[in-house]
């Protein structure tokens, strides 16, 4: 158990045995969380900078605004977001405000990358409240560069949110989580090897929330709002309570939920938020709250490809181990003012119907040996339009995922329902709200009902395991 005290994590079997043996949590939540500021200026610079991360590792970190995760930004519906982007990192790149329905010009699609210099950003917030984010998109290398640091928060208020009197301030916590590889020497590194590339994406064995190893934070007993984004490149998360405690949800990838959904596992994809309400006056004990991600299954999909995704995803723990992700320390003062009365209804949302669907699109999700992840058959290319939409029209998109490996799909420009999935997965909580990415496991059938509205031009759609993204897994919609 000597991983440990170096602040490191272990094998799951390890983690387990440790725990089952008493071990003081303090060992294992040793940094205090933190929590980046908020945006408050019009300008967005990214560059290179040594960091030291819990006074032993190192990262050659590219940070916005010298933050990691970057500010937070956050705005209120009907307001115009103005932002000017600096390119300090001596590589192309270029911002994507990931959830966010903006003209195609301010999407950050891979063709409108800057290697330098500067790019102009100027939109009207027009869309639901919700935990949206915001990195980089440029073509092969999204990857690197969220890896290295270049994330952040876009929170958006609205009205119809504010009047639910949710936890805020001190009792509202954007987190985000990310797994990373860390080296003997202490270096947090990206080096993917060939089969992480073309198989699992980039796993790590330590995990960082809001850019801190294992944090621990001290929350009174009462409830508050935990907004969750997984940004890990590759890493799907069980989020779960190590006792087991029910939570809330309330929010998913595009705003409130329709009805709050009592849990006590929430599976997180790359790309995927989560809006929960977690009461600490209730069901914990040892005055601690453990967030974990707990064990999950991912269907193998069989076959020759199956067994070569278990053979090389190897060197560190596979999908669906478990971690420990961060502590809360739960102190004695008891706030009464500030209970949460949650309505059943919490907000209004008016799905598109399947009788409005004017047609069905297979996208199927393949693994090919000589090519690797491929969407219908297809690599990327910058301008090749592979889907061409009719300005406002309804379609149902089938995600049909005939290789061994997850693959959260994302699409730009929209917020989607998904409507079913095969197989003996139901829809998870976060999947009776609006999302913007979903989850589509081996063998899985995931059909999603979308209305695209956006305004008329190119927009990318995309696997959001980033190394299956850089390594092509992407394609063009356009909207005409
Ligand atoms: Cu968060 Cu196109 O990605
Ligand atoms: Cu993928």
């Amino acid at each position: 158990y000597t991983g440990a005290s170096a602040g490191f994590l272990l094998a799951p079997s390890v983690i387990t045995s440790c725990l089952n043996a008493g071990t003081n949590n303090s060992d294992i939540y040793r940094y205090p969380l933190q929590l980046p500021d908020t945006l408050n200026s019009d300008q967005l610079r990214a560059s290179r900078d040594n960091l030291t991360i819990a006074e032993q590792y190192t990262l050659e970190a590219l940070q916005f605004n010298g933050s990691l995760p970057g500010p937070t930004i956050r705005m209120k519906r009907g307001e115009q977001f103005q932002v000017q982007f600096h390119n300090d990192i001596g590589q192309e790149s270029i911002i994507h405000w990931h959830g966010m329905i903006v003209p195609p010009d301010m999407d950050g699609h891979p063709k409108d990358v800057i290697s330098e210099g500067s790019y102009s950003y100027d939109f009207k917030i027009n869309q639901r409240a919700g935990t949206y984010w915001y990195h980089p998109h440029p073509h092969r290398i999204t990857g690197p560069q969220v890896y290295r640091g270049l994330a952040g928060f876009f929170i958006v208020t609205d009205d119809e949110e504010e009047a639910l009197n949710l936890p805020s301030g001190d009792y509202e916590l954007p987190l985000v989580i990310q797994d990373r590889k860390i080296d003997d020497s202490g270096n947090i590194y990206y080096d993917p090897s060939m089969p992480e590339r073309m198989m699992t994406g980039y796993l790590g064995e330590h995990i960082l929330v809001n850019g801190v190893p294992n944090p621990y934070h001290e929350v009174q007993p009462r409830p508050y709002r935990l907004r969750l984004l997984n940004g890990s490149n590759a890493r799907i998360y069980n989020i779960a309570f190590r006792d087991d405690n029910s939570f809330t949800v309330i929010g998913s990838d595009g705003g409130l939920l329709p009805q709050p959904v009592e849990t006590t596992e929430l599976l997180l994809a790359p790309g995927e938020r989560a809006d929960i309400l977690v009461d600490f006056s209730n069901g914990f004990s040892n005055n601690s709250a453990e967030l974990i991600s707990k064990t999950f299954s991912v269907p193998s999909n069989g076959g020759m490809m199956g067994n070569m995704s278990q053979m090389m995803g190897q060197g560190s723990p596979e999908q669906g181990s478990e971690f420990p992700l961060m502590e809360f320390r739960i102190g004695n003062e008891i706030n009464s003012s500030n209970f949460v009365d949650l309505p059943q209804q919490l907000s209004e949302v008016n799905f598109p119907i399947e009788d409005n669907a004017v047609r069905t699109r297979s996208i199927e999700l393949n693994m090919e040996m000589m090519t690797g992840h491929t969407i219908n058959g297809r690599l990327f290319e910058m301008l090749r339009v592979d889907e061409k939409i009719t300005q406002g029209d309804t379609e149902i998109w089938e995600f049909i995922n005939n290789s061994a490996v997850p693959h959260p799909m994302h699409i730009h420009a929209v917020q989607f329902k998904v409507l079913s999935r095969n197989g003996n997965r139901d829809l998870i909580p976060t999947e009776t709200g609006w999302k913007d990415t979903v989850l589509v496991m081996p063998g899985e059938r995931v059909r999603v009902i979308v209305t695209f509205d956006a305004l008329k031009g190119l927009y990318v759609f995309h696997c959001h395991n980033l190394e299956h993204e850089d390594a092509g897994m992407m394609a063009n919609l356009e909207i005409t």
